[in-house]
């Protein structure tokens, strides 16, 4: 961008005009906001010219790493062939026929088809609507309710926010979305109590069947969750608890959806969390790491079960969005996939990122407000407590999470808080000595941390 101002001018126009996201807009009135004007690779820049290692990946999205000269490039060229043009109405354009194509490689067997969105919130308000269709068409349209979990994040349209199972958020909305229901989630750590990981996997599992039971299996339309947990802390459950989900669902008849929109395009080392699990889903919402958030792309893979009934003679399905499958983010996204299997990303993470940020990040462990470090492919969560042995969490109104969060940034490093648990998704071109780096910025940035809290 070619306008230049001070940051102080930007901070001051930011709060008089913009309305941030998840934000509380008088508190950042008052601070100030962190203006970001550049990033390179793993790193951004501040308005003060401050260097900061990502060790969020923007928004769990920019997997490739940031300033890819390709991808500036494929927009530019598609800009000026075909900068927009819808699908409706039996059109299509190049870019979106050859994505979908290059998804149905990727994707795990059977998904041949995509429906394209702009976002995931869309890609799972689009969930609601193919789930709810796929039932008129079986003659079941009473088969409405969508099981969903608690501290799930699905998105915040009214449909993604109805999914998810965030408490501020329900209250703030006072009504959901009708028939979709929560049960608990697989949260070992913080609400396994005594059971071991697989006693605990298996019985939040075992939920599920419990929720069909009670609400009556011909009402029951689908279980939607995330393979791990992204926003609600990274959360990754027992291994006892996926084979159980699959075996209720199957014998249920219901649909099963995995919300990919974080997992997706291979930050557990597999191409999707799906296969890292050995699941086999009927629907796949994803975004982000589809374009590693160059520009924004969503879409819904939809598995040979649903698709067969919806392209079989079901008539028109009423639903769309301007941009769904928008030429641009497309070109952009079929060149994020190539870059991701020609600089063999992915499996990088499988055999040799993904263990060793795991070893690093697990010395954590040893840090003295720390109970328990988790990792899975680049997915990372730091438990911060107030007692080890105990699993005691600080005083609730300490905010440890949000002090930390502060102390990250403020020392280099973006790391995000979510309660006391601090949450890590690094892009996947890490080096090793940046790993090193992420881990030294964040045992100073938890000691600084525990003395805040002390103080
Ligand atoms: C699992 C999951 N689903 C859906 C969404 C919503 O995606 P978007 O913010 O692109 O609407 C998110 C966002 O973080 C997510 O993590």
């Amino acid at each position: 961008m070619t306008i230049t101002r001070s940051k102080q001018e930007w901070q001051a126009l930011d709060g008089q005009h913009h309305l941030h996201p998840f934000t509380d807009f008088k508190e950042m009135a008052e601070k100030g906001s962190r203006i970001i004007t550049r990033a390179e690779g793993a790193y951004l820049w501040d308005a003060d010219g401050n260097k900061i290692l990502d060790g969020m990946a923007g928004l769990w999205c920019m997997n490739i790493g940031y300033g890819r000269k390709e991808i500036a490039d494929v927009a530019y060229k598609q800009m000026l062939e075909l900068p927009y043009y819808n699908n409706f109405f039996q059109t299509a354009h190049p870019p979106a026929i050859e994505l979908s194509k290059a998804l149905a490689e990727v994707a795990p067997a059977g998904f041949e088809h995509v429906f394209f969105t702009g976002s995931g919130s869309e890609a799972n308000d689009t969930v609601i609507r193919m789930v709810w269709r796929y039932w008129q068409l079986l003659d079941q349209p009473q088969r409405r309710v969508i099981i969903s979990r608690k501290n799930g994040y699905h998105g915040s349209t009214l449909g993604g926010a109805s999914l998810s199972g965030m408490k501020v958020v329900h209250e703030q909305m006072g009504k959901l979305v009708p028939d979709i229901v929560h049960i608990n989630q697989p949260y070992w750590f913080g609400e396994g109590a005594d059971m071991s990981p697989e006693e605990f996997g298996l019985a939040r599992a075992r939920e599920l069947r419990a929720k069909i039971e009670e609400i009556g299996a011909d009402q029951v339309a689908a279980f939607i969750a995330e393979p791990i947990q992204g926003a609600g802390g990274v959360i990754i459950p027992p291994e006892s608890y996926w084979p159980e989900i699959q075996k209720i669902c199957d014998e249920y008849g219901i649909l099963l959806i995995a919300d990919e929109v974080i997992s997706g395009f291979g930050r557990t080392g597999k191409w999707f969390g799906s296969d890292y699990y050995g699941i086999k889903p009927d629907l796949i919402p994803v975004a982000k790491g589809i374009t590693s958030g160059y520009v924004p792309l969503g879409g819904v893979l939809v598995g040979e079960r649903v698709g067969k009934v919806l392209c079989a003679d079901g008539g028109e399905f009423y639903h769309g969005f301007t941009y769904s499958g928008h030429p641009v983010a497309c070109a952009v996204a079929l060149e994020n996939l190539r870059i991701l299997k020609e600089e063999k990303l992915i499996e990088r993470i499988d055999t040799d990122l993904g263990p060793y940020f795991k070893e690093k990040l697990g010395s954590l462990q040893a840090h003295p407000i720390v109970g328990e470090v988790r990792t899975l492919g680049m997915f990372g969560a730091i438990e911060m407590v107030a007692d080890k042995t105990s699993r005691q969490r600080f005083p609730s109104e300490r905010h440890a999470g949000l002090v930390c969060r502060e102390h990250c940034f403020n020392n280099g490093l973006v790391m995000r808080g979510v309660g006391d648990t601090m949450i890590i998704a690094p892009p996947f071109i890490l080096s090793h000595a940046q790993v090193d780096e992420l881990v030294e910025k964040a045992w100073r940035c938890l000691d600084l941390t525990a003395a805040s809290l002390k103080a």
